[in-house]
């Protein structure tokens, strides 16, 4: 595995799947053997919190909360936190970053991840969040390093369909559909990854997670 990757997982609206993202991503690589590091960046924690739940024989992830508020000093750059032999940076955020904590947020990183929920006004605050991505915000972002993560998705259902129009209209591509399903909420309460949890029903959420970090992982 060659360079380092820094990951960001993003998106004006809470509740979006976010930390769902983040958590099953970095436990995706870190199972994978792939020296792993989570970053927290939401006051509520819910990602560290996550973490502390996960047992000590599973696949190890480095965790830091990384907000401002958080008691120790980590308002100095997170390069010189990270231990070395990272290759794989995860960054979980808070909602509602906008202008220069967005800007701040968004420098050095290698790819963008958008969790979207298929619901109007989801599409609404993602389609302005995107937009300000590509235009308002000044550090440079590359179209090609966004991703679409469709989360919670029923098929057949108006909402989903008004998300895909708006995904083609962008030329963003969908890296990713994720069911909803309570596979997520099993994995969460153990401090696990989807693909950690056994079970035949689980198989095909299981095959999101690779296409996800197979589109990360090309250059
Ligand atoms: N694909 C999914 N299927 C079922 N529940 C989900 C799914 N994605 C997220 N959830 C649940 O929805 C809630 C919000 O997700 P979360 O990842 O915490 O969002 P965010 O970090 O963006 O606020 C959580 O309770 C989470 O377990
Ligand atoms: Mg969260």
């Amino acid at each position: 595995m060659s360079a380092m990757k820094r990951i960001i997982v993003i998106n004006v609206k809470g509740g979006c799947g976010k930390t769902t993202v983040s958590t099953n991503l970095a436990s995706y690589y870190a199972t994978q053997g792939i020296n792993t590091a989570l970053f927290d960046y939401d006051p509520q924690g819910s990602s560290m919190r996550w973490l502390k739940l996960r047992a000590d024989e599973l696949a190890d992830i480095y965790g830091v909360i990384a907000h401002k508020n958080a008691a120790k000093a980590v308002t100095m750059s997170w390069q010189l936190r990270l231990p070395t032999e990272t290759k794989r940076l995860i960054i979980d955020t808070p909602p509602g970053l906008t202008g220069s904590d967005l800007r701040d947020q968004l420098k050095g990183v290698d790819k963008i991840l958008i969790p979207v929920l298929p619901s109007p006004l989801d599409i609404f605050a993602t389609a302005d969040f995107i937009r300000d991505l590509l235009l308002d915000i000044k550090v440079r972002v590359n179209k090609t390093s966004i991703g679409i993560v469709a989360n919670r998705v029923k098929r057949n259902t108006v909402a989903f369909q008004s998300l895909e129009r708006f995904l083609d209209t962008l030329n963003i591509p969908v890296v990713a559909r994720l069911r909803d399903t309570q596979n997520y909420l099993r994995a969460t309460e153990v401090g696990m990854g989807i693909h950690e949890l056994k079970g035949k029903n689980i198989y095909v959420d299981k095959t999101h997670w690779k296409d996800m970090a197979e589109w990360i992982d090309q250059d």
